[in-house]
């Protein structure tokens, strides 16, 4: 099968022009694990110009001091270099292949790759930085002493953009076991989260320049293969690094409150979280800043915080490194009917609008609609009769209850959503008035 990008760099090779977009991939479980290598196959054959920069042994979890590279002690992981090796090294046959014998080695092997291995191979800087994914997820507050992360943070302050992922059914197993065991499970959750980690940054490298705004950086995480079984089963969720009832997120499907990471991944179902965050205090960027990146990851298939309410956002401006996905990206598999109906409305009313500008702070709150006002009510109570449901489950769960009640049941929400929509009109008129000149950017006021 000659994938999208095979065709893409068909079309610029033709042209003579440079090849796809320059990546460098780095870790901190190790250049020779199943996972690393897993990913460098999989953005190679997204069409990507990848150089791997690792560390030459495991540094999972270790402190935070750093020091100059130093002549291996030991051997590299799984017996991959001699005692005696080079601190900087590189495999024989494929040169694009290199670790870093350092500690904590992901700092260091992501600098090298950046500073060294760059203008050697690219001749430029790296257009982008893929740092993992883990074996093991970084959630939370979990993600200040994460070398995964703590990578990806260091590619965005040396203003590379960057991505951190980090993967729930995974271990250290050398990279010969995706050959000997194909089969195995960890070969199959490796490629597919290699699979997911391409496909987020085709979309996020493709939505054009710049790739993400200073300063910031994204953490991915992929929750368990064990009922997800292909890359086709997952969806993603734009989410918060921490729970903070009192923060306004940026708004999509009329909330301005973002799902915790944890409670996604965590939670059942086939849900992998994105969160933006500071890449100095790795701490939650402002709903601005989140809108910003939410816009950009627009194309994948992207679910928002009640579960079952997807939306499409408009696509990216025309992308310079790839064309255009002939077949549509892959839905979620068990999305209710209302779903697809919602999303397709979503998707037409997207369409026909026009692309707005930067939103103004002070820009009058939209009506809410009378299933977000049950939702609102009766979140807690679903929450709290069904303890183990995730809050992807929970959103099912508020679906079913809605579709369960009459009109009767219904009323007080509907009278509240007819409010709202008043409320929302009158602050709109105001809004408007108050913004004298003909500015003509038309807000969607309908629900
Ligand atoms: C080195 O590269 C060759 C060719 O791609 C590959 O067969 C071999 O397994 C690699 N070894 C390591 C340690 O990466
Ligand atoms: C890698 O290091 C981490 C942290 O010390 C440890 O938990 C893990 O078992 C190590 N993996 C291997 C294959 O040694
Ligand atoms: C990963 O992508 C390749 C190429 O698109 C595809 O052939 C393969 O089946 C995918 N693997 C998984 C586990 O989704
Ligand atoms: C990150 O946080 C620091 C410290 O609060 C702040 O100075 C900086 O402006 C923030 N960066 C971004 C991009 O928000
Ligand atoms: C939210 O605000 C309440 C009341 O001011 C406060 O008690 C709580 O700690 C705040 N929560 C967070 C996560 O900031």
């Amino acid at each position: 099968m000659l994938s999208i990008v095979s065709i893409a760099l068909l079309a610029t090779h033709v042209l003579g022009q440079s090849p796809g977009p320059k990546i460098i991939l780095t870790n901190d479980d190790g250049w020779a694990t199943a996972q690393v290598h897993a990913q460098n196959d999989a953005l190679k054959s997204s069409g990507f110009d990848v150089v791997l920069s690792c560390p030459a042994i495991n540094r999972s979890g270790t402190g935070s001091s750093t020091a100059p590279p130093t002549v291996l002690t030991t051997e590299c992981e799984f017996s991959t270099c001699p005692v005696g090796s080079p601190a900087e090294g590189f495999n024989a046959s494929d040169p694009r292949l290199n670790y870093v014998n350092s500690f904590p080695t992901s700092v260091d092997a992501v600098r090298f790759g950046i500073q060294t291995l760059a203008p050697e191979f690219f001749n430029s800087p790296p257009d982008f930085v893929v740092s993992g994914p883990n074996v093991g997820t970084n959630l939370g507050s979990g993600i200040q002493g994460s070398r995964t992360v703590g990578a990806a943070c260091e590619a965005a302050l040396e203003g590379i953009p960057s991505t951190a992922f980090s993967a729930s059914t995974a271990q250290q197993v050398s990279f010969t076991t995706l050959d000997t065991d194909p089969g195995s499970t960890l070969s199959i959750a490796a490629r597919i989260y290699a699979n997911l980690t391409a496909h987020f940054t085709q979309v996020l490298v493709g939505s054009g320049a710049p790739i993400l705004p200073p300063g910031i950086t994204v953490n991915v995480n992929f929750p368990p293969t064990d009922s997800c079984a292909a890359a086709s089963d997952f969806s993603w969720v734009f989410t918060r690094i921490l729970a903070n009832p009192n923060a306004t997120d940026v708004e999509t499907c009329g909330t301005t409150h973002l799902p915790a990471e944890s409670d996604v991944v965590r939670g059942p179902g086939c849900f992998a979280s994105v969160s933006v965050f500071n890449a100095s205090t790795k701490a939650d960027v402002d709903a601005a800043t989140q809108g910003i990146v939410l816009s950009k990851v627009a194309n994948l298939p992207l679910l928002l915080p009640y579960g079952f309410l997807a939306v499409r956002l408009p696509s990216p401006p025309e992308n310079p490194f790839f064309l255009p996905s002939p077949s549509p990206p892959p839905t979620p598999t068990k999305m209710p009917k209302e779903a697809t109906k919602t999303k397709r409305k979503a998707a037409e009313k997207t369409e026909k609008a026009p692309r707005k500008g930067k939103k103004d702070p002070k820009a009058p709150k939209r009506a809410l609609s009378a299933y977000m006002f049950f939702s609102q009510d009766w979140r807690e109570r679903i929450k709290a009769e069904n303890p183990d449901a995730g809050f992807g489950e929970v959103g099912k769960l508020l679906g079913a209850k809605w579709k369960e009640l009459d009109d009767e049941e219904k009323k007080p929400y509907v009278e509240q959503a007819a409010r709202d929509k008043t409320r929302a009109e009158d602050e709109k008129a105001a809004y408007d008035t108050g913004k004298k000149s003909g500015g003509s950017e038309e807000d969607d006021e309908e629900d």
